[in-house]
């Protein structure tokens, strides 16, 4: 049976023609070379970087369901995206290859925003280090920072999206920005510190108390993580 054939009787909706062309591409993703990394989408989930009962104001079970569901789909998912893209036909509809593209996008920052969420988690709160001198130089003071910061996160209160203190490069400084959804980030941004403002983040533990999580995230930034990723960002002199 030919695909336009097979197309007649399975009539045009779309879910049968997405269906069969699915099948198709993935027929003959076995029959070909392997892929090209680009397309291979094998991303690996990282474990925590502590152990899950031990933050302070977290529960165990929050942090278990946000690494295993939230983080560790958007891996998955992003896998899967890039796969999928790897198998389109040179005439795909332009629809499908926008739509993947911007699927991966939304996946692949989760994946990075939620490994540096979890990297600076599981510390004692305490800021030290290079980190402190780059928030004063740019804030005046740390508190005025904090307060910024936590200000920018309530924000997002009741709703998604993340706050995230880059090292600029364009203004050679740190500074936070808001963002409402994972394709929202500063061009040419590093992450320093990041704070998952996702429901999800909390709210099994908070409901809709936000200010309470913010609280919480506080006492237990792995500062020590934030200034290595600083170090990392900064030019060489
Ligand atoms: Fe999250």
């Amino acid at each position: 049976m030919t695909r336009r054939e097979a197309l007649a009787v399975l009539g045009k909706g779309g879910l049968a023609v997405a269906l069969f062309d699915f099948m198709q591409r993935r027929e003959a993703r076995a029959e070909a070379v392997p892929p090209a990394p680009a397309y291979r989408g094998t991303h690996q989930v990282k474990p925590l970087p502590f152990e899950a009962g031990k933050l302070k104001g977290l529960s165990e079970k929050l942090i278990t369901s946000h690494h295993q569901n939230n983080y560790a789909g958007a891996v998955k998912r992003l896998n899967q995206i890039q796969q999928e893209i790897g198998t389109l036909p040179k005439d795909a509809a332009l629809y499908q290859i926008g739509s993947l593209k911007r699927e991966e996008l939304i996946a692949t920052n989760s994946m990075i925003l939620h490994e540096c969420y979890f990297a600076n988690l599981g510390g004692d709160g305490k800021a030290s280090g290079t980190i402190l001198d780059l928030l004063k130089a740019q804030y005046g003071t740390v508190e005025t920072w904090e307060q910024d910061f936590r200000l920018t996160g309530l924000s997002l209160g009741g709703g998604s999206g993340w706050v995230v203190l880059n090292y600029n490069p364009h203004e050679k400084a740190v500074r936070h920005y808001w963002a409402a959804d994972h394709t929202q980030s500063l061009a040419g941004g590093v992450p320093l510190l990041v704070m998952d403002m996702y429901e999800h983040a909390y709210q099994m533990d908070y409901g809709a108390n936000a200010r309470g999580y913010v609280d919480a995230f506080f006492q237990n930034i792995n500062w020590d993580d934030v200034n290595r990723r600083t170090e990392d960002a900064r030019p060489r002199k």
